[in-house]
């Protein structure tokens, strides 16, 4: 087990590395508290299964929230506003009509200060001033990336905030467990769910469940993310032929039990999501076209996401449990990635 930091960038961007007794090697980054590389020591060579850029102000240009802590909140505010203790807060609207992960300069663009904690964690802490992209209070915000000797890549999130706020964080990693970013549709995919929050056709929950037992959106028993895609299906044009969709996960389930996996056929790597969030969204690269160009030029659907997250748009949707952080009250979290082959 180490740490250790790697370097600074011409901008100012700290890398930090951590490595366990196995030969995997985690990177992070100040900036956004990204992750920017997990490397797994196969057989046949080094596999970085994280998309990203060679070199860390890579992230500074354009890129769709590449593996950043997403905040103040993930996923999509219907309408680009809230109503908290009677008042409404009217964010930037940065899709469409809509806010989009936390705003027009959310988490994601922000440098956090980094300490090492421990023998194999960096902790990432950043305080997001009361008013800015207009939410309220002085929210701060932890992020402890731990690698463990199981090879799991664990995020704990800790924050507080002086008033009280809306909060949901995630972090947005893409990747490619083939490890060369071809195409995502033969990865393997199963996850604990049978419900997801429907949305719109602009992607905003409106408050309905839909019980997709036994659909192409079903990944109850593990398929291939391909095999779901009908591309005939409203709901699966308005995600641009793949799954851009919250999964509800099985409520009597423990941080223990895999909320999803996903596995490469191609290279046998398995990769397993714990969380404590009630929520993942899982996101296949819609948006992805080839025009970032970074370790290799993302092309659609070469790269998935599985943001666990709190009810997305859970601040207009009274029936949704409540993203309300209070004053005082202190949030935590914790998600894991685990990697085997
Ligand atoms: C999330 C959203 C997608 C897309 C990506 C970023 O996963 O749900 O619709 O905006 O972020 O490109």
């Amino acid at each position: 087990m180490s740490v250790k930091k790697l370097g600074i960038s011409p901008n100012g961007i700290e890398t930090y590395e951590l490595q366990n007794g196995k030969g995997v090697r985690v990177q992070v980054i100040t900036y956004g508290a990204r992750l920017t590389k997990i490397l797994l020591p196969m057989a046949k060579g080094v596999i970085d299964v994280l998309a990203g850029f060679d070199d860390a102000d890579g992230y500074l240009g354009e890129n769709p929230y590449f593996n950043a802590v997403i905040g103040r909140v993930a996923n999509r505010i219907g309408g680009a506003r809230f109503t908290l203790n009677g008042k409404t807060y009217r964010l930037n609207k940065n899709d469409g009509e809509n806010c989009l992960h936390g705003g027009t300069v959310g988490f994601d663009r922000k440098i956090f200060s980094c300490e090492i904690s421990g023998e194999s964690a960096v902790k990432m802490t950043y305080v997001s001033p009361d008013g800015e992209e207009n939410f309220p209070g002085n929210l701060t915000l932890s992020v402890t990336y731990v690698l463990t000797e199981e090879n799991g890549v664990s995020l704990r999130y800790e924050a507080f905030c002086d008033e009280d706020t809306v909060f949901s964080p995630t972090n947005h990693a893409y990747f490619s467990l083939d490890g060369d970013f071809s195409s995502v549709r033969d990865t393997e995919v199963f996850i604990d769910s049978t419900l997801m929050t429907e949305v719109d056709g602009n992607l905003i929950p409106t408050g309905n469940i839909s019980d997709v037992s036994g659909t192409g959106f079903d990944f109850s028993e593990r398929k291939k993310i391909g095999d779901g895609i009908d591309e005939t299906n409203e709901l699966f044009k308005i995600a641009r032929n793949g799954y851009d969709f919250n999964y509800i996960l099985r409520k009597d389930r423990d941080i223990s039990s895999p909320a999803a996996t996903a596995y490469s056929s191609k290279s046998g790597i398995k990769m397993t999501v714990y969380t404590d969030r009630p929520c993942m969204q899982l996101y296949t690269g819609n948006f992805l076209d080839g025009t970032i160009v970074g370790k290799t030029a993302f092309r659609y659907q070469s790269a998935f996401c599985m943001e666990t997250q709190g009810y997305p748009n859970a601040c207009n949707v009274p029936s949704f449990p409540s993203m309300t952080l209070k004053k005082g009250e202190k949030f935590f979290s914790e998600t894991t990635y685990r990697f085997e082959w």
